[in-house]
Formats: C-alpha cells, structure tokens, sequence
C-alpha cells in the first residue's frame, strides 16, 4: 500500500495521505540552520546544534504522535483545519504535502478555502520561512481567522525537558509590532534570541501557552481558537509559545498571501540591548525586512531550487528503471547531504540530545558526499583527523561543536582508524588532491602534537598491526564496526554501558572484519604511499596486507564461509560450530569486497552462504540463527529480541558490502538484487509494512525471527546512505574514481540494458554511455573514449573538459 507518489520531475515525493504509518519527515536547512519538518507540519528548528541551541520544542514519544511543528489553524465559521492536518486532524477536502529538496510545501483544501504553505530554510540565512497563502474558492465572501502557533524551547533541549524546578521561573518574551520575540536567559549569558512574526499587522496575539491552550487544554483544541479570541498575553515563566492572531476577509476567488518567519539571531555582547532589558532587534528586523516582500521570497525559494539542481547535476544517469534513476539522481544523494548536515544527531529516532558525531560514521557518511562538496569533506577530514590520538587509536565520538574527542566513550573501537584511511582515499580519488597529506594535523586537539595527515594514516594503518591477537587477526577492542559485538565486556548489571564495563579492550578477542577492513585499506594506504613514491613503505605495507589475507584465509575461514570473530576464551563467534549466531554478514562482504578467496573461490562460497542463510524478501539479514537468549561473552548484540537491530534483524548499512562483493566476483543479477530489498524505491508498495519514509534509508529493518518481519526503524541518519550510494554508483553502474582516471567498470544485472550518465570529475564533464554489444553486427565489448578504442577501462581526462566514453559490454 502506498501513501503518496514520486514526482520525479520536481523531485518531490508527494504524500497523499495524512494518516502515514509514522510521520514522513525532510529536512530543511544547508548551513547554521536547520529543522525538521514532517508530513503533518511537526518537527522542530535549530541553530547549529539540535542539543543546545533548540529554538522550538518537540516532544518525543508523545501522544498522538508528533507534536509539535509549527501550526496555522483557520478559523471558517465553526470549523477549525490545519493545512498538514495535525493538530486539529479535522478531515480536509483535499490533502498533499510534497517534500523536496530543502523545502515541504503542504496543499490541502476545506469547505471552498485552498491552503499553500511552503516551508523552507533560505540559503545563508538563519531563519525558516514559512509562507502560506489562502484563497477563498467558493462564490460568497469568507471571513478568516487565522492563528499562528509555535512553541519556544529554552535552547538547551535537555534542561528543557527536565530541569523544571529552573524554567518555569525563566521565560521571558517581547512583543512588537507583528514580531514575538523569545529571550529567555538573554538577560544573562545569552546574546542570542529567537524571533516569529508575519508581514502584516496581526489582531492580536498569545505568548502564554497555558493562556492559549486554556486550563488542561490541549494544542488539538485550544482554547484561544475555539472561543475566537487571543489574550495578548506576555509569558512569564511558564511555557513560551508565539501565536499571531490575524482575520482575513477574501472575495469570491481573492488570495492572499502571508509570510511568516521563525528566526534565530545573535548580537555581540556589547550591542546587546537597546533600553534596559530590551534586547537590539536589529539583526532580526534585517532579515524581517528583507523577507517582506513575495518576490523576495520567491527568489530565496528559486536560489535554494538552483543550489541543489547544481549540486546534483555532478552525478546523473538516464535508464529504463525509473526507480533506479530516482534514487540515484535524486534521493540518495540527497540523504547523504543530510548525513552530511546532521551526522547522527537529529531525526525522529534521533532525539539530537545524545550523541555527537562517530568518528567512524563520519568517515563512512564522507564516501556518499565527496564528491557533491569535495571542498568541505576536506575539512570534515582533518576535523576528524585531529581528534585520533598519538598511537593511532581514535575517539569514537567527537562533538561537532567543540571538535573535541568525547572522554565518556574514550576509544578502543579497533575498527575506527581504518576508516580515516577509507575517507581521505576517497577525497584523494575524487579531487587528485595530494596535498591533504601534507595538512599538519593535531593528534588529540592538542597543537604542541601535530604532524602531517599521511603520518595520522600510517598511524591508523600502525595501531591495527600493533594490535594482533593469537590468530594474527585484528584485536577487536571495545567493538568493531558493529557496535554491538562486545566480547571483552561482560556486562550484567542494567543500566552499564555494554562496550565501556568491565576490561572491554582484551588480548584474545579478534575480528575476522577487522582483518577483512585491513585488507582493503591497508592496500588503499600501500596505494598512497605508492603515489608518493615511498617505496620502501609501500613495501612494507604490501607485506601486511599479504600476511593479513593469508591470515583471514587460515584461521578466518569456517568452511562455508569466513569466521566472524574470537571471543575473549578464544572461543569462534559465527561458525557453523556455534549453535546460535553461527554465519554474520559483515565479513562475507568486507573480506570478498576486499578481494579475499577470489582465487580459490572462499568468495564464492561465502557469497553463496549468505544468500543461503542470511537473505530475505527484505533484505539480508546480520546474522543467523538469532540469539535466543543474553550471552556475557558476546554483550549488546544477544539483549535484542531475536530479528531486532544487530541480534539477527537487517541491518541495511552492511547490505551494500554483499552487494558490491557480488559485483568483485562479476555476479550482477545477485547484486542488484540485494541493492534493489532495501532500496526506498522499490518497496514504496509495501509501506504499510515497512512503515518509514518511502524516499530514504532506514538503518534497520525487521529481520525473519521478529513478528514483525519487514519493517523499518531509524530513517534517515544512517551510513546506509553513503553505503549505497557506493554500491551503486562506482561498482553496480561502475564509474569509479580511480587515482588517475574514472574506471568505467559496470556489473549490471541483465534487467538492465545500459544506461547514460553525467559525471562531473576533477572538471571534466564525462559523458558516459553503457549498453551491450552489439554482437550481431559486430560490435565488441571495450571502452571508447571521443570514439577511440583504449586499452582497459580507465579513463584519463588529460585536461580535456568534456569527453564521451562509449561501453560496450
Ligand atoms: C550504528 C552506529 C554505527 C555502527 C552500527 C552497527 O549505525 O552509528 O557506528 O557501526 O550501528 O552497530
Ligand atoms: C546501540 C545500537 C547500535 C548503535 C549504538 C550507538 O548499541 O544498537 O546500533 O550503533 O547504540 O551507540
């Protein structure tokens, strides 16, 4: 069942339903500030940083679901409608919210009025815009009331919602003209306020949201609406909302248009106030006056609508499976720009409290947006750099304000540091940029200890092979790539930390992922050096990576497929020896994607086993059987009910690994279609199962043991993002940046003919056109570069801005 349709060509997805199995939300914003916006108008606003500096409140886990947003309720008569339907749920004549790139805009219709709200976050600017306009579509005159509604959070999102005994002592307002002004703590150690206002005198207004709602009201029906009346009332501790209060009278056919804006500004201590207690306006008033007008507004929606047309036009393909090129062209790219802004920090599953940003997701999130805004990876590199420690280990969060490792979960996560080599290859590939290697870099933040980013690199390449346990395999630490595979922790107590507790960093426990990781990276490092002409380290590290293969293939292999781990007795995790968890996905697909048992054919069979046991409708699953029970020497991943996150559900960010494992052995039907269970796209039909948002990842789908099997969890902020988009952009389609040129390489399943596409590399616009030979007339399979046959399939651009490579397979 479905709750909408694609637009491909306005790039929307277009919900027609209100009543969606959870809220389908997008995000607007590109820079300082960003909110959350879902299908019914909930959602929340931010400046920088979700946790502390919240300029509007959200309540997860309430009830009804997802509230609040920013909400306009029209008064028409007796009947009070929303245009995204919630608060009021008053049943409309007509509804459809469309979500596109960086902006929502909500169409809906009730007893002859037409609602047009759009929503959106103007590039550079550190405000939302809401604009709606109202037309009367019926043949008598109509009288309106319109209220306004958003409520304030006291900025840090966590005092917010526990340190009552303080705020309700704090709220502080200023009202002028059709502006609302939230000050609450600017009278102290805040030089920043926010701000909500409409162009056009308002009839009245409500800052007490306890005065609005009326005693134990709530926001379907609050009082101030039902009895037509605001109180023009000035919070004062208590809660904080804005609510503009504003009657329109429309002609037969007459439109009109509103602009409303909720804003964030700060000013510098010493221009801090105009009078005493009154706070300089003078920010806010700028940004107020310069969106006063439609045609300005117009512009900013036009510019935002230019930014990502230009953005996405780096990377786009043409085929006969339109779901394919939607998701390529369009929403993929776009979620990994939303990784990108957000990290981990704020979704609907993702409170934007807790954690800051991973050092291994952000490295992972990097591969999927390089090369749409290759100049701010750089940075985000060395911003992650900098946080790895002098022996190569690395915090595994760090926050994205400070920048600073976070000493709560410290390190210890021995997978962490091979990523860094992961993302700044992929920089290099994608720009040709040699000179990051050069950056001085901090170990630690701390700038009496810096050295060159290619010596962070040898560093994290180092700390693998001075961490090898009894197998020569890599020590796991606290945990690998899965969080959840504690086996040096031993936690019993509720409420401990499961990768924290107990000795946590053990000489036994190895990972045969770790290994598999060491293998691909560590040959990506020799490649480096290589470039640099170090042969003597190139050489050393070849060496390694040779005795790691040698060491997966020996002690790492099951029989049917590769080992997962050695828990701290030494004891095999994923073997057919173990009764429960006895075949994992991770190291099927990193060793083969790696290129361990190519030659003597482990790939295949590992590849073949997770199809055997592993695979779903839906999906592949982490691991098989479920753990029924909670095992100490395995941690988190046996405290999730069986078919649940890493304890055997499908966990989507390691799906691609398969899939791309399946293009290394030249098997393109099997990988497209563990691309095509878990693409977005193509499970749109059954969203009353899968339940999240039909245009973006999940991490997390319900794997075969759950009862509900098929559905997902955790949309949005995932590496499944990035993970895919690797899958399909350089291995399934095969355009691969390489160190030299774009490897056209393809593996396509035979449902798929060829394709075109546009990939803007190193400023050089290739023009790349697939298809299979044309045998009969005496086509044969090669690369054809401006109609030359080339040896290979690298292409070099030699400076050339535009070229045309032809495929034949
Ligand atoms: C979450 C974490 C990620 C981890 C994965 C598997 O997605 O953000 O770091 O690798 O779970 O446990
Ligand atoms: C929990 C989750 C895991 C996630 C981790 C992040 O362990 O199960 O998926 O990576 O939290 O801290």
């Amino acid at each position: 069942m479905k709750y909408g349709h694609f637009d491909d060509s306005a790039k929307e997805y277009v919900i027609t339903d209100p009543r969606t199995p959870n809220p389908w939300i997008n995000y607007l914003g590109n820079e300082d500030f960003f909110s959350l916006i879902s299908n019914t108008c909930g959602g929340y606003s931010f400046y920088k940083d979700a946790k502390l500096l919240r300029l509007t409140r959200y309540r997860y886990n309430n009830v009804p679901a997802d509230s609040n947003g920013r909400y306009y309720f029209i008064k028409d008569g007796e009947t009070v409608w929303n245009p995204g339907w919630q608060p009021t749920q008053t049943e409309l004549d007509f509804y459809e919210c469309h979500h596109g790139l960086g902006y929502s805009r909500f169409h809906s219709k009730k007893n002859e009025v037409e609602a047009d709200l759009t929503a959106f976050v103007p590039l550079h600017e550190t405000c939302e815009i809401n604009r709606l306009r109202l037309k009367n579509t019926g043949s008598e005159p109509k009288q309106l009331t319109l209220y306004s509604y958003v409520e304030f959070c006291f900025w840090n999102a966590v005092d917010d919602s526990t340190n009552f005994q303080r705020n309700l002592s704090l709220g502080e307002v200023e009202v002028k003209d059709s502006v609302i002004y939230h000050k609450t703590e600017y009278r102290e150690r805040r030089n920043h306020f926010a701000y909500y206002c409409v162009n056009r005198p308002i009839d009245g207004f409500d800052t007490d949201r306890d005065a609005f709602l009326g005693a134990y009201g709530t926001i379907q029906n609050p009082k101030a609406v039902r009895e037509n009346i605001s109180g023009q009332t000035m919070a004062s501790g208590g809660a904080v909302i804005g609510s503009h209060r504003i009657v329109l009278n429309l002609a037969p056919g007459e439109e009109q248009s509103l602009i409303f804006i909720l804003g964030y500004a700060e000013n510098p201590e010493e221009e801090k106030w105009e009078a005493l207690n009154v706070i300089n306006k003078k920010p806010a008033l700028q940004t107020i006056q310069k969106f006063a007008d439609e045609k300005t507004v117009d512009q900013a929606l036009a510019d935002l609508n230019d930014y990502w047309n230009q953005l996405l036009s780096r990377y786009t393909i043409t085929c006969s499976d339109e779901k394919l090129a939607r998701m390529v062209n369009i929403w993929n790219q776009y979620q990994c720009m939303v990784t990108f802004n957000m990290s981990r920090s704020a979704s609907y599953f993702e409170s934007g409290t807790g954690r800051g940003m991973g050092f291994r997701d952000s490295c992972q999130d990097l591969l999927g947006f390089v090369h749409l805004i290759p100049e701010r990876a750089r940075g985000r590199i060395l911003d992650i750099a900098a946080t790895q420690m002098e022996d190569g280990s690395a915090y595994h969060q760090y926050q994205p304000l400070t920048k600073r490792g976070n000493m709560d979960i410290g390190s210890g996560f021995n997978d962490d540091p091979l990523w860094l080599i992961a993302a700044t290859a992929a920089y290099i590939r994608e720009t040709g940029d040699l000179s990051i290697l050069d950056e001085e870099v901090d170990f630690d933040n701390n700038p009496t200890k810096k050295d060159s980013l290619l010596e962070h690199l040898k560093r994290s390449f180092n700390y693998t092979l001075t961490h090898l346990g009894p197998h020569s395999l890599p020590l796991i630490g606290r945990a690998d790539w899965n969080d959840c595979l504690n086996l040096n922790c031993f936690s019993k107590e509720p409420g401990e930390s499961f990768q924290t507790t107990g000795p946590s960093e053990g000489p036994v426990a190895e990972s045969v992922f770790i290994a598999g990781m060491f293998v691909k990276y560590g040959a990506e490092y020799a490649h480096l050096q290589e470039l640099l002409g170090n042969r003597l380290e190139v050489k050393r590290a070849r060496k390694a990576v040779e005795e790691m293969t040698e060491a997966i293939l020996k002690d790492g292999w099951d029989g049917e497929w590769f080992l997962r781990a050695y828990d701290a007795s030494g004891e095999k995790v994923g073997s057919s020896e173990n009764e429960e968890g006895k075949i994992f996905i991770e190291p099927q697909g990193f060793c083969v994607l790696a290129g361990v048992g190519v030659e003597n054919g482990y790939a295949q069979k590992a590849l073949d086993s997770v199809h055997r046991h592993l695979e779903t409708k839906y999906g592949i699953m982490l691991q098989q059987p479920a753990y029924q029970t909670y095992h100490l020497n395995l941690g988190e991943i046996s405290s999730y009910p069986p078919g649940y996150k890493e304890n055997a559900g499908i966990f989507c960010h390691n799906n691609p690994w398969v899939s791309i494992a399946e293009t290394v052995i030249g098997r393109g039907n099997q990988a497209f279609e563990i691309y095509r269970k878990t693409c977005p796209a193509y499970i749109e039909d059954i969203s009353e199962i899968h339940r999240t948002e039909p245009y973006v990842y999940s991490q997390m789908i319900a794997g075969a043991d759950a009862p509900k099997h098929g559905e997902a969890k955790n949309s949005w902020l995932t590496g499944t993002a990035a993970w895919t988009f690797v899958n399909v952009s350089p291995y399934i389609l095969g355009i691969r940046p390489d160190y030299s040129g774009l490897l056209i390489d393809p593996c396509l399943p035979d449902s798929l003919d060829g394709f075109t596409a546009r990939r803007i590399w190193r400023g050089c616009e290739f023009e790349i056109e697939v298809r299979r030979a044309d045998r009969s007339n005496g086509e044969q399979a090669g690369t054809f570069v401006d109609g030359a046959k080339i040896d290979g399939s690298l292409v070099e651009p030699d400076g050339k801005q535009k070229l045309h490579v032809l495929k034949l397979l």
